[in-house]
């Protein structure tokens, strides 16, 4: 289906579907997505930021990822690592002057297999997305972003709620069941009294504390969005045509990946690396 209405990615629809359930991007004209490539959420964000745009008004929509990414009309392209100073002042200099309506996150690490490992990771890339956020949303702006629902995440819940009155963890109809993978939706952005934006601190600190020093934690609603009698995500389905009749055609990806990290492992391949590696074992 993404394929066929010329997404990118399949992800286009976990970011539709959690807009259609929450509004997020109406009225949006200002917009920052984080770990972008190869871009569907991007395309999602144009798409929409052009529809909401008035007469001599530009939409300004800035993606960033560690991968290359092919350039998209209307979008402007970094690349970088989110977790890193210098990619957050590339990205807050976009925007001097100006603040974001919504901020997108939709990273995650290489996973591992080692569930603890890759959990710590994926919140480490959402405070890094937050603390980005803080420099450049508008307050009353939104901020989305993936989470991996493990035993710890009522502490990373209990930090965002420092920063949003409003926080759902949704679960579009488009993201498998089978995965831990969760968006939280943060709404209504305002800061604490005297905050000052500064990429050297550790929000994880800001996470109110007891006296006892156990962690304060939050429990937030959670919504389940998308046309569930729709597509199941984690079904497998034939491949049919509209009037079942004629043969399916093959389409091919609305983008290839640049410089996806395949290619490099097979340019090691072909050089023997792995060879030598196991021969050294
Ligand atoms: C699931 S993909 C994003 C898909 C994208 N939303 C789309 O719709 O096309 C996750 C992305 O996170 C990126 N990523 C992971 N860690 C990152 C980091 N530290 N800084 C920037 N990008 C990162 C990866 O390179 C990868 O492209």
């Amino acid at each position: 289906m993404a394929k066929e209405q010329g997404w990118r990615a399949r992800s286009a629809f976990k970011l539709m579907q959690v807009d259609e359930e929450f509004n997020l991007l109406e009225g949006v004209t200002k917009a920052v997505d984080l770990c972008a490539a190869p871009g569907s959420w991007s395309q999602v964000l144009s798409k929409k930021l052009v529809e909401n745009q008035q007469e001599g008004e530009q939409a300004k929509i800035v993606a960033v990822d560690l991968q290359a990414m092919a350039p998209l009309p209307g979008v402007i392209q970094l690349q970088g690592d989110i977790t890193k100073q210098s990619t957050a002042d590339q990205i807050i200099s976009h925007f001097s002057g100006e603040r974001a309506d919504i901020v997108v996150c939709d990273g995650a690490p290489d996973v591992t297999g080692l569930h603890d490992m890759d959990e710590y990771i994926q919140a480490q890339l959402l405070l890094a997305a937050l603390n980005i956020t803080t420099h450049v949303l508008r307050p009353g702006g939104s901020f989305v972003a993936k989470i991996f629902r493990g035993k710890d995440i009522t502490l990373l819940y209990t930090q965002l709620k420092v920063f949003f009155p409003k926080v759902t963890c949704s679960k579009p109809r488009s993201s498998r069941n089978s995965s831990i993978e969760a968006f939280i939706v943060c709404q209504d952005y305002t800061p604490p009294k005297d905050y000052v934006p500064n990429m050297g601190t550790p929000i994880l600190d800001l996470a109110p504390m007891n006296a006892d020093g156990t962690s304060n934690r939050t429990i937030v609603p959670f919504i389940a969005c998308g046309d569930l009698s729709g597509f199941d995500s984690d079904m497998t389905y034939p491949l049919e045509t509209s009037t079942g009749s004629e043969e399916y055609k093959f389409i091919a990806p609305v983008q290839m990946p640049i410089t996806a990290p395949y290619l490099s492992a097979m340019e090691k391949k072909r050089k023997g690396f792995f060879h030598e590696q196991m021969s050294k074992k």
